[in-house]
């Protein structure tokens, strides 16, 4: 923390602390002009309303707990980039590299903690691992009808993929929509499970050096112009002049690696529908710097059995249900 952010908690926290110390000092003090467990003199339906406080032990609890907060605030770190008199420290601060992740896994499995983990997965691995197994020696336009397979697929999702692709796999910014039948490496099922076994690099070069201002600008009015939008026709015209550098990758007409049978996993230019953004400035900052997106491989980490499910679940979702 810089020590603006620092003293900007310290200030907060101290001041509300004694805001509150303030508010149980007030509350000691009978306003009502009313003696205790005496009426106040409003009634409602027979109920009275008395002048009942807080038992007193319940007050001295606010005071404790109070008293509490600033031992607790002086004694451990906390209190911005304080550090506390008692000079703690937690026990796992002292992994700060990855080496010593490794040793502390090393030890961990040397107290026999691994073990009973490894065991934990294995057990798994055999309740399971036939019933993965069966699903996978079905094909998948078989899977894509049956419910149960359908489901195990959605929970791998959930479990693996829904961090980036989102729980209903709608994507976000850089991660694409797997709803959308609009396919960078392609749709179909061997298409999928190429990408889930293998993963994706995507490698779309920055233009900057060789554009320059004016003819980023140029060639974001002719891209956004592929989608039907607005622009300057005179700077999409001269951006089209150039977009022979473009179509080794996104095909000349811009319709991307999928509609030309490419590998290289660019998007279609022209169906609106942006993985960065459709925005000029978003399209603007594409082309200048570039993007590489990384889908990870799955073959080692959920194996092909796996793999062959989550094909399914993701097929069905672009499918006409
Ligand atoms: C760390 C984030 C991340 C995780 C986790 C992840 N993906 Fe991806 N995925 C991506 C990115 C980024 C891309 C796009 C790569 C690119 O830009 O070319 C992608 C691409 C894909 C594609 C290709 C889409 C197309 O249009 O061709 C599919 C299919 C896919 N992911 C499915 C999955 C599944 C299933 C899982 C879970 C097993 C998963 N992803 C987990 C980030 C992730
Ligand atoms: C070497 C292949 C390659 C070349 C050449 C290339 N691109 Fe790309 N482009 C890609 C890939 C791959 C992606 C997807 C990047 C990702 O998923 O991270 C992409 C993404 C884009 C995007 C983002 C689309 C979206 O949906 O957000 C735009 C816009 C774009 N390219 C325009 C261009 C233009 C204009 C040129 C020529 C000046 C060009 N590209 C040249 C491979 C290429």
């Amino acid at each position: 923390m810089t020590s603006f952010w620092s003293i900007w908690v310290i200030v907060l926290t101290l001041a509300c602390l004694a805001l509150i110390f303030g508010l149980l000092l007030w509350n000691l003090k009978n306003y009502t002009g009313v003696e205790e467990g005496e009426s106040c003199g409003h009634e409602f339906d027979g109920i009275e309303e008395l002048n009942n406080p807080l038992p007193k032990w319940w007050t001295y609890m606010f005071f404790a707990t109070f008293i509490w907060s600033v031992y607790y605030l002086a004694a451990y770190p906390g209190l911005g980039n304080f550090a506390g008199f008692l000079n703690w420290t937690s026990s796992n601060q002292g992994v700060t590299s990855l080496e010593e992740s490794k040793k502390a896994i090393e030890e961990a499995k040397a107290n026999g903690h691994w073990v009973q983990l490894d065991k934990e997965f294995e057990a798994a691995d055999e309740r399971f691992g036939p019933i993965f197994k069966a699903f996978a020696e079905q094909d998948i336009e078989t899977l894509v009808k049956d419910q149960k397979a359908l489901e195990i697929g959605q929970r791998l999702f959930a479990q693996n993929c829904a961090q980036c692709h989102g729980s209903d796999a709608r994507g976000a910014m850089g991660f694409p929509n797997l709803t959308d039948n609009d396919w960078l490496y392609g749709g179909t099922p061997d298409k999928i499970k190429e990408t889930l076994l293998q993963g994706r690099v995507a490698a779309m070069p920055g233009w900057q050096d060789a554009l320059g201002d004016q003819g980023i600008k140029e060639m974001t009015a002719y891209v956004l112009s592929l989608s039907g939008r607005k622009v300057n026709q005179k700077d999409a015209a001269a951006g089209q002049a150039k977009f022979a550098m473009c179509a080794a990758c996104h095909g000349m007409d811009g319709k991307g690696s999928v509609a030309h049978n490419l590998p290289f996993g660019a998007p279609d230019l022209t169906d609106n529908i942006w993985l960065y953004g459709g925005s000029q400035r978003a399209v603007e900052e594409t082309l200048r710097h570039g993007r590489a997106g990384v889908m990870p491989a799955w073959k080692d980490i959920l194996g092909e059995d796996k793999v062959h499910l989550l094909t399914a679940y993701v097929y069905s979702l672009s499918q006409e249900k």
